[in-house]
């Protein structure tokens, strides 16, 4: 930058301001706001390590997984270090959930939350068969319900009920609904059953379900991800050929349809609630910013997985004998399907200050203003 830039006083101004935004969103947030409870629900993206705990293929529990986690060990985070609800937790200025299946999660950690994800699952029971014993929504409201009978052991059921009201909610799913069940294989049952359009509308309307139980189980703030852009991921790239690292049509088209469904049902269900109940966050659109333009965002490739092998090294699991790159802050792809850390932390600065584009109808900034006002 020349020196005649750097000292125009505009620029100055502009350089000042942006220290004062970055200032305001680093600060601590407020003591009511790190008190709030914090709920997960969904798939690997968001596993804090139920599956750990299961009889299931579906696991991140060895390494290289958590290479750069604080404690450089495997938690069951398909991350090489924190993930997606880590680092909301980390801008809510609390303690990450346990998940749900940990036996610390007893006492007084049965406040900040829990996390009753599990990878491997989509928004219909049939997603996920390869990976045997999973825990699939039906039963991960069955624990939340699990949880607020404990919880109301520990403060009371007025009190339980508050919390759980007043809680944060994450949901992640519908991505392995796709790439785990209609485009699995060529000939896979719901391929052969529905278009995409019909498949689409279909898992909209199961998610319609869920979501109006989520409610039903006292959810009142509720982030929902939608899924990324399925075509994009490694995984896809290696095992259909793509040639120069364009993202594979099919799927891409799929959660071209799915997202902006999942966007007008959320505003239905919420004119039907009459309150923002549900939150859509664009996950698709955060995450093609940096697939369409990695070295904007400090990464040398949104191809090429960190760890894997093949092809983009989206070919297989990552594991000890995988190709592991020395440098997972330049990489958007942790494993073949996953980001890494730095990756979610781009897409969890947009989920706090994101414009509508990205967060509809308001961003997590906005929710954490309102409601410490309560
Ligand atoms: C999934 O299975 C549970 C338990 O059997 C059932 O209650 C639920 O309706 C099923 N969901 C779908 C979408 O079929
Ligand atoms: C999102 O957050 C920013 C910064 O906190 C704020 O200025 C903006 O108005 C918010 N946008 C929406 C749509 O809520």
């Amino acid at each position: 930058m020349s020196s005649s830039v750097m000292s125009s006083p505009r620029l100055r101004s502009v350089i000042a301001s942006l220290a004062i935004l970055y200032l305001s969103i680093a600060e601590p947030p407020p003591r009511a706001e790190a008190a709030r409870a914090f709920f997960v629900f969904g798939d690997s993206l968001v596993d804090n390590g139920n599956n750990n705990y299961l009889a299931t293929t579906a696991r991140a529990d060895s390494p290289p997984y958590g290479i750069d986690y604080p404690t450089h060990r495997p938690t069951g985070r398909f991350s090489n270090g924190l993930n997606l609800p880590d680092i909301i937790s980390e801008q809510m200025g609390s303690e990450a959930t346990l998940p749900y299946l940990s036996p610390e999660l007893t006492g007084e950690k049965l406040l900040v939350g829990a996390n009753f994800a599990s990878a491997g699952i989509g928004i219909l029971n049939d997603t996920g068969v390869q990976f045997f014993t999973i825990i699939r929504m039906f039963q991960q409201f069955a624990n939340f319900q699990q949880y607020q009978v404990r919880l109301s052991a520990l403060i009371g059921a007025e009190q339980a009920q508050q919390r759980v009201n007043q809680a944060l909610v994450l949901m992640t799913l519908g991505g392995n609904d796709f790439v785990n069940n209609y485009f699995l294989t060529p000939f896979s049952p719901r391929r052969r059953q529905f278009s995409i359009q019909a498949f689409s509308d279909y898992l909209i309307s199961e998610f319609r379900n869920i979501l109006r139980r989520l409610y039903d189980l006292g959810a009142r703030r509720v982030l929902v991800t939608g899924t990324g852009p399925l075509g994009c991921v490694p995984a896809q790239l290696a095992s259909q050929g793509s040639r120069n690292g364009e993202c594979v049509p099919e799927p891409q088209r799929a959660a071209a349809i799915f997202n902006p469904a999942l966007g007008r049902m959320l505003q239905g269900l919420n004119q039907e609630l009459g309150s923002d109940v549900f939150v859509m966050a664009n996950a698709f659109q955060m995450n093609m910013d940096f697939i369409n333009n990695p070295q904007q965002f400090g990464f040398v490739t949104s191809k090429v997985a960190c760890c894997g092998q093949g092809p983009y090294n989206g070919l297989g699991i990552c594991n000890v004998l995988s190709n592991l790159c020395p440098n997972r802050n330049i990489y958007a792809f942790w494993d073949p399907f996953h980001p890494t850390e730095r990756a979610n932390r781009i897409i969890v600065r947009q989920i706090m200050t994101g414009s509508t584009d990205y967060m509809n109808p308001m961003n997590l900034s906005t929710i954490m203003a309102l409601d410490s006002k309560i």
